[in-house]
């Protein structure tokens, strides 16, 4: 039987405030959790910040005083949800081993909603925005053996690659050229709506962390790293919401994201193998029905609105979770030398043009150093004499042809880490 969330019943509102021992849970073992309980945690907490926080701009525009009690009401649950899912963080994982969790996250789930989203437009983004993620994981896995000594596959279990992909170095813009085209809400399917939202919720929640936590560490150059991957994940964050439609109401917005927590806990409690954490997924769920039923009826009331127009009547799967190796490396082989162009297209490093407005942010950005190049330069010329990858045969063989692939030769940061340095060393240092 199809799940309807606007027919299934919830639990009441007034029955959602809990006590301070049912909000602060105990949180996961760091050596013997599953990845991917660990990325749904994270996501999870992505998803109730943006809820919370939205709620808080919806306030701020509302002159609606039924609409604002309620949501008041239901923000405070959500503030309380988040607390739930991010404290089963335990506090032996350090910044270092949840930055590559949080890559992960981003790679797996693009990765998964690339090969499950109707839109193309929608998906070519997916695949892009991907790349550069990719490209995150394997600069920080650098650090976290570096200063921690961290086996990166101690945190991501081998089940997903750490190897360059589009260098970030390359991800800096200007911001108004990740401005992508927004979608039709009035001809768009649910699931993309949801997708996005998902995803948006994961890449500002990345960003957040990097930005609030990145001056945590001694070295210099890893607080460098920090601060430039953190600007990309704002880069991410407004290429992925530019792609919704600006004219939907608050009260249309309201609904979508009780729909995204709907659907991201259905699909968090079909796949949780920790009993007592899928069991948290399971109640929350009840929760968010009732919070999406509760939208649904102000968006009758008020704007005249039927739900089921705008998300449907049946859930998505929008945060499988599982290997998706074979899927990254085909876009990586294929995209790497992709990049941003006007008129929210896409192009390549071939066709680009001495004038093309990406340069403008890079000459600037890049003009003393990447610190995304120091970390790998620190790996193959310091006591390591290797570089940290983890990836099959096939792809290990071909890193130099990728590099030079993706190298643009008209812009490169002074410290870019040549593609002949790299035959110098050994890069099997974690190789599976
Ligand atoms: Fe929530
Ligand atoms: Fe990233
Ligand atoms: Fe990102
Ligand atoms: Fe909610």
């Amino acid at each position: 039987m199809s799940f309807n969330p606007l027919k299934e019943k919830g639990i009441p509102l007034d029955k959602q405030l809990k006590t301070w021992t049912d909000i602060v849970k105990r949180p996961y073992k760091r050596e013997l959790a599953d990845c991917y309980t660990r990325t749904r945690q994270i996501l999870m907490n992505g998803i109730e910040v943006e809820s919370w926080n939205f709620k808080h701009h919806f306030l701020r525009t509302s002159n609606n005083m039924e609409i604002n009690k309620l949501i008041a009401d239901i923000r405070r649950i959500e503030n309380n949800q988040q607390t739930t899912i991010n404290w089963l963080c335990p506090h032996n994982q350090s910044v270092l081993d949840t930055t590559l969790g949080y890559e992960q996250v981003a790679i797996d789930l693009t990765a998964w909603l690339a090969q499950n989203e109707p839109d193309d437009y929608v998906k070519e983004t997916y695949d892009f925005g991907l790349l550069e993620d990719f490209d995150h994981l394997y600069r920080y896995s650098q650090f976290a053996y570096l200063i921690e000594g961290t086996d990166p596959n101690d945190i991501l279990h081998y089940s997903t690659d750490v190897n360059f992909a589009r260098p970030t170095q390359y991800h800096h813009n200007p911001n108004r050229l990740r401005i992508r085209k927004s979608y039709d809400k009035l001809n768009t399917d649910p699931q993309t709506k949801v997708n996005i939202l998902t995803l948006v919720s994961a890449e500002q929640q990345t960003h957040n962390f990097y930005a609030e936590h990145g001056f945590m560490y001694g070295s210099d150059d890893l607080r460098k790293l920090y601060a430039e991957i953190s600007d990309v994940e704002e880069e991410h964050v407004t290429m992925y919401e530019t792609l919704i439609d600006p004219t939907e109401t608050m009260l249309e917005k309201l609904l979508i994201h009780e729909f995204c927590e709907v659907c991201c806990y259905h699909n968090c409690y079909k796949d949780e193998k920790d009993d007592k954490i899928k069991l948290i997924y399971e109640e929350f769920l009840a929760m968010e029905i009732e919070h999406l039923q509760i939208a649904a009826k102000m968006l009758e009331k008020y704007q005249g609105t039927d739900a089921e127009e705008i998300i449907g009547g049946k859930i998505f799967d929008t945060c499988h979770f599982e290997e998706q190796k074979e899927y990254v490396n085909n876009i990586i082989l294929n995209e790497s030398d992709k990049r941003l162009d006007t008129d929210f297209k896409y192009t390549y490093i071939k066709d680009l043009s001495e004038d093309w407005t990406g340069y403008e942010a890079q000459r600037v950005l890049l003009s003393k150093c990447a610190p995304s190049e120091t970390s790998v330069k620190l790996s193959i010329n310091g006591i390591m004499k290797s570089d940290i990858v983890s990836t099959d045969l096939k792809m290990l063989k071909m890193r130099q042809k990728i590099l030079q692939n993706a190298l643009d030769i008209n812009m490169m940061a002074p410290n870019t880490v040549n593609p002949d340095e790299y035959s110098t060393v050994e890069s099997d240092k974690i190789f599976n």
